[in-house]
């Protein structure tokens, strides 16, 4: 496949996406976000790829929405598309993605940017990184998660302080604040996204799956419905030969060989 706004590599079993459209300080044009659906779907689908590694460019993760796409659209057109879970689709493949994916942050992450990374499953962030959430400053508000994953990330107060002001908040008070898992020198995050990702794509596929989705019940619902989801989830690891080959090798003091990956 081809891609005019992604670079799309693949490093053992980490699929990597880059969003490379620098001269607009990659704005989500409906063109990258299409092509951010298509190589989402086909790393999710290639049983080769455990995890995937989302980032951008040096001093830019992605800077929102484009403007100039938005500026003349109409309440009526987006409502009948659904915008931005519009019919190309790269929205709803992130959405719908089970491949645990990586958000490597470095520079701005602002609007629809944060929004992004924010609907992976977790963020890395170099120290340069800069999250936000900008929209009212241009009359409009977030409209892909910002109000939702940022309360329940940052909770109310960070939260409701950033949407209403659009203030940026640096990588040091993300991690504080609980956005981010860790911060990393900027010239590290490429290697250190990496490894991360490699760690989780070694581990056996259908266990990985089961605890990215009982943590997204944790984020997503009630406590006693995650807490019997986990139950379930955790007793069915019991299906798999890899549980017994996990703990057979801890047994035995040698690694493990997960069949399924
Ligand atoms: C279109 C954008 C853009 C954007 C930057 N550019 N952000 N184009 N949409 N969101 C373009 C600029 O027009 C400019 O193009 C080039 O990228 C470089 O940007 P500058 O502003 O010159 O760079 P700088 O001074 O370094 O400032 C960086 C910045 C600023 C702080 C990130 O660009 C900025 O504030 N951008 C807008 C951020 C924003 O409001 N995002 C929210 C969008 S709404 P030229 O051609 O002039 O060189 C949104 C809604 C989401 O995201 C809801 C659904 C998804």
């Amino acid at each position: 496949m081809s891609y005019d706004y992604l670079r799309v590599t693949r490093e053992g079993r980490v699929g990597v996406i880059r969003l490379d459209r620098p001269q607009a300080h990659n704005a989500l044009c409906n063109g990258l976000v299409a092509e951010l659906g298509r190589a989402l779907d086909a790393f999710d689908g290639d049983a080769e790829i455990g995890a995937i590694v989302l980032t951008g460019g040096d001093k830019v993760f992605a800077a929102g929405a484009d403007i100039g796409e938005m500026l003349d659209r109409d309440m009526a057109g987006l409502q009948a598309e659904d915008f931005p879970f519009a019919a190309d689709g790269g929205w709803a493949a992130l959405e719908r993605c089970r491949t645990p994916v990586v958000a490597a942050v470095a520079g701005y992450a602002l609007g629809g940017g944060c929004e992004m990374a924010m609907a992976c499953d977790l963020i890395l962030a170099a120290d340069s990184a800069k999250f936000g959430q900008p929209e009212v400053k241009i009359g409009t508000m977030p409209g892909a998660g910002g109000t939702q994953r940022l309360v329940r990330a940052i909770g109310k107060a960070k939260a409701m302080e950033l949407c209403l002001t659009g203030r940026m908040m640096g990588a040091e008070e993300a991690e504080r604040a609980g956005l981010v898992c860790r911060v990393v020198p900027a010239g590290e995050l490429e290697t250190e996204a990496l490894a991360l990702a490699t760690t989780i794509a070694g581990h056996s596929a259908p266990v990985v799956r089961l605890i990215r989705e009982s943590v997204n019940q944790a984020f997503e619902g009630p406590l006693q419905a995650g807490l019997t989801f986990e139950r379930r989830a955790f007793q069915s690891t019991f299906a798999f030969e890899d549980r017994r080959e996990g703990m057979s090798a801890f047994a035995e003091k040698r690694k493990p060989s997960f069949r399924h990956k």
